[in-house]
């Protein structure tokens, strides 16, 4: 059992440790997955504290985000002993943590507890909806990726060096990630959020392109 008093310096540590991130992984998103798994585990009945941990701790050991994954593994594993975290609830965080990511799904379907799928829906959910859009925009502007480029198809059906070779733009994330996360959500309630969240990414997009052309309605 995850207490309350090892959870708050979980909370602690995991936002020390994202604190200087400027790719759209700092506290902010770590408060709204947070929000969004309290909501999904009390509507699917999961283990409360076991999900908040793992939601704070998702991204802290993100190859894309760490310089050294091993180290932030090691260096965690050591944080939960000094919190006495009982092993069973030390491997219950990071089978989840570290088979959650979007990216490694890629290789082959991971089963995850009841808690990894609620965080993981969580963490999706964060990705869509009009929080989506302001991620994929600040995103893009981070890493020098243009707004929308009508001559660039969307990077589907690539390898993954491949598709990290070819130039993206915001609005093609749209086409080759956002709009398909509605479907790999795992829980009912997150599905049913998904749908709303998606709806008003293809409105964005639809009057995104309208207007670009100049054919939107006056
Ligand atoms: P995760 O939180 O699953 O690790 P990523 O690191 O892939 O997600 O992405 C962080 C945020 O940036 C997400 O909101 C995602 O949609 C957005 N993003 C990632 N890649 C791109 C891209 N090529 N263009 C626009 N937005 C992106
Ligand atoms: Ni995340």
């Amino acid at each position: 059992m995850i207490t309350e008093g090892q959870l708050r310096a979980i909370q602690t540590y995991a936002l020390r440790q994202l604190a200087q991130d400027h790719s759209g992984h700092g506290s902010d998103h770590l408060q709204r997955v947070n929000r969004l798994a309290r909501r999904l585990a009390q509507a699917e009945g999961a283990n409360l504290n076991l999900t908040l941990a793992a939601a704070w701790l998702h991204d802290v050991i993100d190859d894309k985000l760490m310089a050294d994954p091993i180290k932030a593994h090691q260096d965690l594993a050591n944080q939960l002993t000094s919190l006495h975290v009982t092993p069973a609830d030390q491997a219950a965080i990071f089978d989840i943590i570290d088979h959650m990511s979007f990216s490694k799904s890629f290789n082959g379907v991971q089963k995850l507890s009841l808690e990894g799928q609620i965080v993981q829906d969580a963490d999706r959910l964060d990705a869509i909806g009009a929080i989506g859009i302001a991620r994929a925009l600040y995103y893009s502007g981070h890493v020098g990726e243009k707004i929308y480029d009508p001559t660039i198809a969307p990077r589907e059906q690539l390898t993954r060096d491949q598709y990290r070779n070819q130039p993206g733009t915001a609005i093609n994330h749209f086409y080759e990630k956002l709009f398909k996360l509605a479907d790999l959500m795992n829980t009912a309630s997150a599905k049913t959020l998904a749908a709303h969240r998606t709806t008003v990414m293809h409105q964005f997009v639809d009057q995104f392109k309208a207007e670009w052309t100049a054919d939107d309605e006056a």
